[in-house]
């Protein structure tokens, strides 16, 4: 049975201090959906919150009908998967797997058959007598994934389970996790600060900062339409200009940047253009040119990068980031122009 998982308006506080606000977010029955954040944004309290180990301040959480929001933690049957593996050191690879279904008062013969499956789907079975403590870090991650995953909960959340790992095995581990969590058709919250981890596992990521989730998205839309500037210079984009509307001519919009250079911007390619807005763009979305219409620069310091050349340049507004061809070598101290390309633009509300 796969459910959908909501929490609604979330506040949680630790004493006075208040660590997440205002907090919604719906995964859908089957879907994966990962917090992706900086240090102490509130990723583990999300996932404390919906185990049963913390009490929201107010709001509510909801698994298919059940509301847990005040249910104990050992009835929400939830499958958890720690950074730490947290395997029983004084008992057997298949004990360790079959420990829940004890629990959940299955008798010895089929607890053996229902962990032996699960070992032989992690590709562990040559291992089931063995105890933790001779396991490499995969291996027992392995563990910790069949041990949650016997137990068939409805919903399975993981905070960093990669992170001890080499950069092999997490790759290998990832693709391993998605592949398990697609078969079972089990809904998923998954805890991450490595944006490709996140991208690359997910069905949608929720980017969060200071408590709030930022956006919530599919992974191709974040990286290419942002929602905000927060987000924006998460997935990369540097370059992030405020500028204000002067003139509106049909689609043509005319802004200028803080320091006065103006830019005709056509809504066509760019989609609605309010009066204030910023213009977000990677380093490629913009164009380095010695002449034509764009944003006055002077060049600073110029980096090779095989496809194009990179280069700092100064405007008294600020510093970007543009690149320029390979077939024109522009030395530092030279004017120039960046220009948008409108493709690899977007267009953010002004945060101020
Ligand atoms: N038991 C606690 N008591 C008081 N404050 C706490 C407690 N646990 C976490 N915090 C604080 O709450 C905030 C959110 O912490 P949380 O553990 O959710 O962050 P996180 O996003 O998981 O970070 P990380 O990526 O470092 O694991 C942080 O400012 C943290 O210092
Ligand atoms: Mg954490």
């Amino acid at each position: 049975m796969t459910v959908s998982l909501t929490l609604d308006h979330i506040t949680a506080h630790y004493g006075s201090t208040q660590v997440l606000e205002d907090l919604s977010l719906a995964i859908k029955a089957g879907e994966l959906v990962s917090l992706l954040g900086s240090s102490g944004c509130g990723k583990t309290t999300t996932l404390r919150l919906v185990a049963g180990f913390l009490e929201p301040t107010s709001g509510t959480i909801q698994l298919g009908e059940r509301d847990l929001t005040r249910l104990a933690a050992h009835k929400r049957d939830i499958g958890l998967v720690f950074q730490n593996y947290a395997l029983f050191p004084h008992l057997s690879v298949r004990d360790n797997v079959a420990f829940g279904l004890k629990q959940r008062g299955l008798g010895g013969t089929e607890r053996t058959a229902k962990a032996n499956a699960m070992l032989e789907r992690v590709g562990l079975s040559s291992f089931a007598d063995r105890m933790p403590a001779a396991l490499s870090g995969g291996q027992k991650q392995r563990v910790a994934l069949a041990r949650a995953l016997v137990i068939e909960p409805p919903l399975l959340m993981f905070d960093e389970p990669l992170s001890n790992l080499d950069a092999k095995l997490r790759v290998d581990m990832r693709v391993e996790i998605r592949r398990l969590q697609r078969a079972n058709g089990t809904t998923s919250l998954y805890v991450t600060h490595d944006q490709e981890e996140a991208f690359s596992i997910s069905d949608r990521v929720a980017i969060m900062n200071a408590g709030r989730i930022m956006q919530l998205d599919r992974p191709e839309v974040l990286y290419q339409r942002p929602a905000n500037s927060f987000v924006a210079r998460f997935v990369g984009f540097e370059n992030l200009i405020g500028m204000t509307v002067t003139a509106r001519d049909g689609e043509t919009v005319t802004a200028v940047t803080q320091a006065g250079a103006t830019l005709k911007l056509s809504q066509s390619v760019f989609g609605a253009i309010p009066d204030r807005f910023v213009l977000a763009a990677r380093p490629d979305g913009l164009a380095v040119s010695r002449e034509g219409e764009g944003i006055p620069v002077t060049l600073g310091i110029r980096t090779y990068l095989g496809r194009a050349y990179q280069y700092q340049c100064t405007t008294p507004a600020g510093d970007y980031l543009g690149n320029g061809p390979l077939t024109e070598l522009l030395d530092p101290g030279t004017a120039a122009v960046l220009t948008p390309v409108p493709e690899q633009c977007c267009i953010l509300p002004s945060d101020a």
